[in-house]
């Protein structure tokens, strides 16, 4: 399959997707998550495909968040939407029943630390940044962020992070449990690929039912995936979407 944002390929036992925005430090327009979606879906029935590797191109952004400049003008219904199709590509990617590895190869920031959230594991370049800096813009996080990062980091440290905008290093990032490993950037893939050599060693079928069953664990939070989907369309009705839409489009700082 062909595809405009992303590049794939598989390397022995793994299906490798590169988001390929780089100069827009791989910011993810509604095509890009369209086409990570599709690609997740493509190789699900792919038995040699052990492990699927999520990456950034280049050297440093894994992804710096949703395509701000594409839903500027957005009111609260297409806000709303784009919140929506946000959560389904999230969705599929953690449903996925061949484990998902972010590479995570610089800023993961907004919709890029939501997508990274979403796979099953997390592998940080030294370089790596984290942060839900949604809060600047005027908007709460869109993909699941306010669920997701609860669910890893823990009600406390997830709020702090949220409602300050904080962005974290790689070496924060490994003591607070966002990700399992920061190794130098040359080794990032290498060692996501390791994990796949591994995993191939394992039951496929038995790794599909962990998966299922860990995703089970948090079945009864759906109202807070929900209620995420509802305020951050609301946040598109209100002047402070605007201004901090406007202010990062303006490079300058918003006015609150
Ligand atoms: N949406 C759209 N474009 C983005 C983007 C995003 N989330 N993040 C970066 N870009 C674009 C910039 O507008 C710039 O484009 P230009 O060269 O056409 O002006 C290009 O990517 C490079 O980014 P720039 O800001 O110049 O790089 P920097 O090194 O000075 O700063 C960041 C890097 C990550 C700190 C900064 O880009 C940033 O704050 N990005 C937005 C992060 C964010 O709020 N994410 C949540 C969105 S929901």
């Amino acid at each position: 399959m062909s595809y405009n944002n992303i590049i794939t390929h598989f390397e022995g036992p793994a299906f490798i997707i590169t988001i390929n925005r780089e100069v827009k430090l791989n910011a993810l327009n509604y095509e890009t998550l369209q086409e990570i979606k599709q690609a997740i879906v493509s190789v699900q029935e792919n038995t040699s495909v052990r492990g699927i590797i999520l990456t950034g191109a280049g050297t440093k952004a894994f992804a710096a968040g949703a395509d701000i400049s594409e839903f500027a003008e957005f009111d609260t219904e297409q806000g709303t939407r784009l919140s929506s199709e946000g959560h389904e590509v999230m969705n599929t990617i953690e449903q996925s029943n061949i484990p998902v590895i972010a590479a995570v190869n610089g800023f993961s920031l907004g919709g890029g630390c939501e997508l990274a959230m979403a796979c099953h594991i997390r592998i940080a370049s030294e370089n790596a940044k984290f942060g839900q800096p949604e809060v600047n813009l005027g908007l709460p996080p869109g993909y699941a962020g306010t669920q997701r990062l609860v669910q890893l980091l823990g009600k406390a440290k997830a709020l702090e992070m949220l409602l300050s905008a904080e962005i974290i290093n790689a070496e924060k990032a490994l003591s607070c449990g966002m990700v399992s490993k920061v190794v130098p950037i040359e080794q990032l893939l290498p060692t996501c690929m390791e994990l796949v050599n591994l995993y191939s060693t394992k039951s496929p079928s038995a790794i599909a039912m962990v998966i299922r069953c860990v995703n089970s664990h948090f079945q009864g939070t759906k109202p807070g995936f929900e209620k995420e989907i509802s305020e951050f369309g609301r946040a598109f009705g209100t002047k402070d979407f605007k201004e901090g839409t406007s202010a990062f489009l303006e490079k300058r700082k918003p006015n609150y």
